[in-house]
């Protein structure tokens, strides 16, 4: 019988396909229909490429993590840039977006472990 039978199928085949879905559902990220940002994704692919780690490590730009700046710095850097050092992204993101970006570096701690 061709029928799959959870009894008889080896125990790490069942383990690993149960994974497998979480895994799925967990990279499944809805897309924005609200018009709020996936803060998270946008950060690694937009920002990332300057600020490490999810903005906990300097690299080509500062670290932002436990910043001194305070928010009306913050958004302004984020919508104006800083010319030859970071781009504006005044027409990539709504204020709203960019309030939840504020929101997200203040949140940023360290990695566990
Ligand atoms: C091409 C590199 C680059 C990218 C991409 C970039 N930044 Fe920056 N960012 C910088 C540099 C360099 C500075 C320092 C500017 C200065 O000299 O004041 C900076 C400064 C900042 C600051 C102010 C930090 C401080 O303490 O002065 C914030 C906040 C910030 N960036 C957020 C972001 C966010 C959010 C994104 C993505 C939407 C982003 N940056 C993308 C290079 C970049």
């Amino acid at each position: 019988m061709l029928r799959p039978d959870l009894k008889t199928m080896p125990a790490v085949l069942v383990v690993s396909l149960l994974c497998a879905v979480v895994a799925r559902a967990q990279s499944a990220t809805p897309a924005p229909e609200n018009g709020t940002l996936d803060v998270e994704q946008v950060f690694a692919g937009t920002c990332g490429y300057c600020h490490s780690d999810g903005g906990r490590a300097a690299g080509k730009g500062p670290q932002l993590m436990d910043t001194a700046r305070d928010d009306d710095f913050i958004r302004n850097r984020i919508k104006h840039g800083k010319q030859g050092a970071m781009p504006a992204f005044d027409g990539a993101f709504t204020d709203a977006q960019i309030d939840q970006i504020v929101k997200y570096i203040r949140a940023l701690k360290p990695r566990e472990g």
